[in-house]
């Protein structure tokens, strides 16, 4: 849409000045005030050439295409150094709604990322733990990456990376196997623990849990988790037990594993708690709308390590440090990256190198993308920087997404202590509130239950995703549901009532070539609004930042309320009515659009 106003106004710069097209399309910007013009051109870009002071040639330049603008253009004038277009509040209506009215559901769509494939990781919570809301972010910022590169024309390919690979299964296998010891281990120095700051009641719940819950659920995984971690910094064996363990869940398909019956426990113990916890992510993704194409978790790329290890060496790359090999990376004023262990076991890094080499080799990724939180920056630095002494081409298209922690009264979490704050308690909790709000406010909507999960879920998400994920998030509940405040809530709210000014109006919605234009201040706000849509989506793309969409969709909010504010729709006389009903469902058009886009619902009622 401001595509089509930038070239209208720049064949009028090219037909006067000539030279490029292009270049005068690219140079046109939004002014900051929209009341001083539509589009400004800055004269600075002519002082050169013209040797003159920028405001002397907006002066001249404007009086001279005043002649020259066809009847799209009201005026051209001269503001400072910039020549400011302001467009016919006709053209402004056709162009925008016509572009609406064309795309629908799809507006804003664009084509740049034709034939190409981008490679998705994010949520890749750790088996056995629970999703924390700190979880939440990758989870959330990610769907709306997959859902925003598919809108620029990218394949896109969503991989939940699980955690499921590490020494703390072998932990987890013997805590299982070896229940009764825990549990004596845990009575045992429960005194000293509870002192160390865990709460009593926590604690005798976890104890309560490792006896009684049914061992396929993941209560009892996660007290396993919990109690383990508490006990083995009290008795320093555990961790050796837990290394002797996975070190045969590693060794599972050697020569000597084959009959080994331990061995095989062992094995099947791991993959049920990789069952168990699948069961309960998928709950919570179903919430948030969220889904992977492919879970491929760590040790999916278990087989490959090998030769990862071989590769590395072939490029001479690895060098012994203590025992264990390591990539130097000094020379790029990095710590080494630590490919395997001293007892041969691999490590984070050393997967993550093969589950690259994975995406970009086998699955055909022109880019690859994690989603994963700023604390593990340098981890993303090193190991690109591996790929790239690997000497594959694609390690530049490698790109990680960070993002701040959420902040809590209660402070950081931490899943050991036990203390974690449950994702899907909050959107329990988010659901349960607004389930109240509309019980006091409409008792009569049907649906309740379904539409209060969308909003509360709608919130957290929303709440999460406008702001910039660079920045931490303080959480508040208050300013997360207020229906009037910069939340989902509020952008869900106004679509529904979009949505039944539309329904009151029960006739079909006219066609652009049926109204006349709008002329009312306020709509043509609404309309700059709208146009804005598609150069939303495509900075949302190019900076991975989707709370340009968000921040967008209040602002567009805003504007359709305030006209709704002064104006009527329904009731007008009928060329009005027809025109206005257009914008409002322009307007719903695209708020479902962008909400769909950062993977939020839109109820048609609440
Ligand atoms: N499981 C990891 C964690 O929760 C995140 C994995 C991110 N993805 C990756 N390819 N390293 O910390």
């Amino acid at each position: 849409m401001l595509t089509k106003l930038k070239t209208t106004a720049a064949r009028i710069l090219h037909l006067h000045l000539g030279g490029e097209l292009a270049k005068y399309e690219e140079a046109l910007e939004i002014p900051k005030d929209l009341s001083l013009g539509d589009l400004a051109f800055p004269c600075f870009l002519l002082a050169k050439s013209q040797k003159k002071a920028p405001p002397a040639i907006a002066l001249e330049l404007s009086n001279q295409l005043n002649s020259l603008k066809g009847t799209e253009i009201r005026e051209i004038r001269p503001q400072g150094g910039y020549v400011n277009f302001i467009f016919t509040n006709e053209y402004w209506t056709k162009t925008v709604l016509s572009e609406i009215e064309l795309k629908k559901g799809q507006v804003g769509d664009a084509t740049l990322g034709k034939g190409k494939k981008v490679v998705i990781d994010y949520s890749s919570p750790n088996v056995a733990k629970p999703m924390s809301i700190g979880h939440l972010r990758s989870t959330v910022i990610g769907q709306a990456l997959v859902n925003i590169h598919k809108a620029v024309g990218f394949e896109t390919i969503g991989i939940n990376y699980l955690g499921d690979w590490g020494v703390q299964f072998g932990k987890l296998a013997w805590a299982h196997l070896n229940k009764a010891e825990l549990a004596s281990k845990a009575a045992q120095h429960s005194k000293v623990i509870v002192q160390d700051g865990f709460s009593s009641s926590l604690w005798s719940q976890l104890i309560d849990d490792l006896a009684n819950k049914p061992e396929d659920s993941f209560d009892y995984l996660y007290a396993l988790y919990v109690v383990f971690h508490a006990v083995a910094e009290q008795d320093l064996d555990l961790a050796e037990k837990g290394r002797e363990y996975f070190l045969k869940l590693e060794k599972r398909h050697s020569a000597e594993s084959k009959n080994d019956a331990l061995t095989a426990k062992i094995v099947s113990t791991w993959q049920k708690f990789v069952e168990i916890s699948l069961v309960e992510y998928d709950r919570v993704y179903k919430l948030l709308n969220v889904k992977h194409d492919l879970v491929r978790g760590e040790s999916y790329h278990e087989n490959d390590l090998d030769d990862v290890v071989k590769r590395l060496k072939d490029h001479k790359l690895l060098t012994l440090s203590e025992g264990a090999q390591i990539v130097d990376l000094t020379a790029y004023d990095m710590p080494p990256c630590l490919i395997q262990k001293s007892d041969g076991a691999t490590l984070y890094a050393t997967r993550d190198i093969a589950a690259a080499e994975d995406r970009a080799l086998k699955l055909g990724a022109d880019r690859l993308i994690y989603v994963v939180g700023s604390e593990q920056t340098l981890h993303f630095k090193q190991f690109f920087k591996v790929l790239e002494l690997m000497g594959y081409p694609w390690a530049k298209d490698c790109v990680h997404v960070p993002f701040g922690l959420y902040r809590f009264k209660e402070g950081k979490m931490s899943t050991r202590r036990g203390n974690v704050i449950f994702l899907e308690d909050v959107l329990d909790r988010a659901i349960e509130l607004v389930e109240k709000i509309i019980q006091e406010k409409n008792p009569e909507l049907k649906n309740a239950r379904q539409v209060a999960e969308q909003v509360g879920t709608g919130a957290v998400v929303f709440h999460d995703l406008m702001n910039d994920r660079q920045k931490s998030i303080d959480f508040d509940w208050d300013r997360l549901l207020d229906f009037n405040g910069d939340t989902g809530p509020y952008v869900q709210y106004t679509y529904a009532r979009l949505n039944s000014i539309i329904s009151k109006w029960g006739k079909p919605i006219p066609k652009v070539s049926e109204i006349s234009k709008l002329d009312e201040p306020l709509e043509k706000a609404v309309l700059q609004s709208l146009a804005r849509m598609p150069q939303m989506v495509l900075v949302s793309y190019e900076q991975l930042k989707p709370n340009w969409i968000a921040q967008y969709l209040l602002d567009l909010c805003k504007c359709i309320n305030a006209f709704y504010y002064e104006h009527r729709i329904l009731g007008e006389e009928d060329s009005v009515q027809r025109s206005r009903i257009l914008l409002v469902w322009a307007c719903q058009t695209v708020i479902k659009r962008g909400l769909e886009l950062l993977g939020m619902p839109a109820p048609q009622s609440m």
